[in-house]
C-alpha cells in the first residue's frame, strides 16, 4: 500500500490515560545507494536502498506518563545527556501533529548503542528508528486497530523526519528509501522493504573497520545541505536513480555479484567525491581509509574473492563479502586491516532481521 501523508494524521484524537512503557532495539543500516542531498521536510532528491545490520544497534526504554504539556529527559547508558536534547527535542516538536497524544505526555528516554555514537557508524539512524518504534507502540496501545503495515510504515515516517536513513531501519535485510520509477509503492514519506533479493545477498555480513572514533567534521546534515547548488547535483541525483534500478535486479541474482561490487564501491566513492566538491569542500577519508580500500582490493584479486567495501559519512570502512567467504575473510581482517583501525577496532556485524520489541 502507498500511504500519503495525511494517512499518518490520526483522525480521532485519544490522549494518554496512564503510563506506558515500550522498549525496543533498532538496528543501523549502511546504504548500497546513497542518500546525499534533501528537499525540506527531510524528502530525499534521489532514492536509496540499505542493509539493515544486525549488531549495531540502539536500545531505547520509553516511558510516556501523562503531563499538562510535552517534556522529556534522555538518558544515555544510565546517564543524562544534555548534547541529544536539541535533536530530540526537534524531532518531537515536529512530530505532534502526526502524534497529537504526545502533546499531554512526559517521556522518559533511556537508551544505549552497541557502538560508539560518533564513531561513523548511522547511530542517528537506529536511535530515531527506536525512539519512533517505541511512539508507535503507544499508538497502538491508544488504537489497537492499527495494522501492521501501517505501524511500521509510520515508525518508518517518524524515524525519517528524525533522520532520513533512520526511515529505512525499521525493516529487516534490504531496503529501500524514496520516490524511484522502478519500485513499485516506493514512497519519498516512507521507507519499504525489498523483498526479491536472493538468500546469497541477505547473508551479507559487513565488518566495520573503526578508522576513526573521533567526531566527524562536518555532520550528515551539513553535508545533505551543500547538495544544494552543488554543480554536480543534478547528475548526482540521475545517476542514483539509475544506480538504484540496476542494483535491484542486480540483488535478484548471485551471478551478478561483480556488477553488485562496481556499484557499491562506485556509490561510495561518489559519495564522497561529493564532499570533495562541495562548496565548502571538505574530506572525511583518512589515510587509513585509502590504504583498507587498496588492501580490499588487493586481497579481491588474488583470492577471486567478492570481497568489496562501502563507506558512509565519515572514515570508517564498511567490509561488504558473502557469507561463504566469512572464515578466510574475518581472518584477512583480523590479519591485515585491524591494524589500520583505532585500537585496532573492528566490529564483525552482518545483515539482520530488523527492529526487535522488547516489552
Ligand atoms: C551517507 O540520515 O544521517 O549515511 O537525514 O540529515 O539525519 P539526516 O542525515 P542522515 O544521512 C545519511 C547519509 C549517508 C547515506 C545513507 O545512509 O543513505
Amino acid at each position: 500500500m502507498t500511504f500519503t501523508e495525511k494517512d499518518f494524521i490520526p483522525n480521532k484524537s485519544t490522549q494518554l490515560q496512564s503510563p506506558f512503557t515500550a522498549e525496543w532495539t533498532s538496528p543501523s543500516n549502511i546504504a548500497l545507494v546513497k542518500y546525499w542531498g534533501k528537499y525540506d521536510k527531510q524528502i530525499p532528491a534521489n532514492p536509496s536502498i540499505s542493509f539493515t545490520l544486525n549488531n549495531c544497534h540502539t536500545q531505547t526504554k520509553t516511558t510516556f506518563n501523562t503531563a499538562n504539556e510535552l517534556s522529556f529527559e534522555i538518558c544515555v547508558n544510565g546517564k543524562e545527556e544534555k548534547s541529544f536534547r536539541p535533536k530530540i527535542e526537534k524531532f518531537l516538536n515536529s512530530i505532534l501533529g502526526y502524534c497529537p497524544y504526545l502533546s499531554t505526555a512526559r517521556l522518559k528516554i533511556e537508551t544505549s548503542n552497541t557502538f560508539p555514537h560518533s564513531s561513523g557508524i548511522a547511530s542517528s539512524a537506529s536511535g530515531m528508528s527506536a525512539i519512533a518504534l517505541c511512539i508507535m507502540s503507544l499508538e497502538k496501545v491508544l488504537n489497537p486497530g492499527l495494522s501492521e503495515e501501517y505501524f511500521y510504515a509510520k515508525a518508518s515516517f517518524l524515524a525519517r523526519i528524525g533522520s532520513g536513513s533512520a526511515a529505512r531501519s525499521v525493516y529487516p535485510t534490504l531496503v529501500s528509501w524514496g520516490k524511484s520509477e522502478t519500485l513499485n509503492h516506493s514512497s519519498d514519506l516512507v521507507a519499504s522493504p525489498y523483498i526479491q533479493a536472493a538468500s546469497f545477498y541477505q547473508t551479507y555480513q559487513d565488518c566495520i573497520l573503526i578508522i576513526d572514533e573521533g567526531e566527524k567534521v562536518v555532520s550528515s546534515t551539513v553535508g545533505h545541505g551543500l547538495m544544494n547548488g552543488h554543480p554536480f547535483a543534478e547528475n548526482r541525483f540521475e545517476q542514483a536513480e539509475e544506480n538504484l534500478t540496476e542494483l535491484i535486479h542486480i540483488l535478484q541474482d548471485e551471478q551478478k555479484v561483480d556488477d553488485f561490487i562496481r556499484i557499491v564501491e562506485s556509490e561510495a566513492l561518489t559519495l564522497h567525491a561529493m564532499m570533495m566538491t562541495s562548496n565548502p569542500y571538505f574530506i572525511l577519508m583518512k589515510p587509513n581509509t585509502l590504504k583498507a580500500i587498496e588492501l580490499i582490493w588487493k586481497y579481491r584479486k588474488e583470492n577471486n574473492s567478492k570481497i568489496c567495501f562501502t563507506l558512509d559519512a565519515g572514515a570508517n570502512v564498511h567490509v561488504l563479502y558473502p557469507q561463504n567467504e566469512k572464515t578466510n575473510v574475518d581472518q584477512f581482517i583480523i590479519d591485515e586491516l585491524s591494524s589500520l583501525c583505532q585500537d585496532s577496532r573492528v566490529i564483525f556485524d552482518h545483515v539482520g532481521k530488523g527492529p526487535v520489541r522488547l516489552s
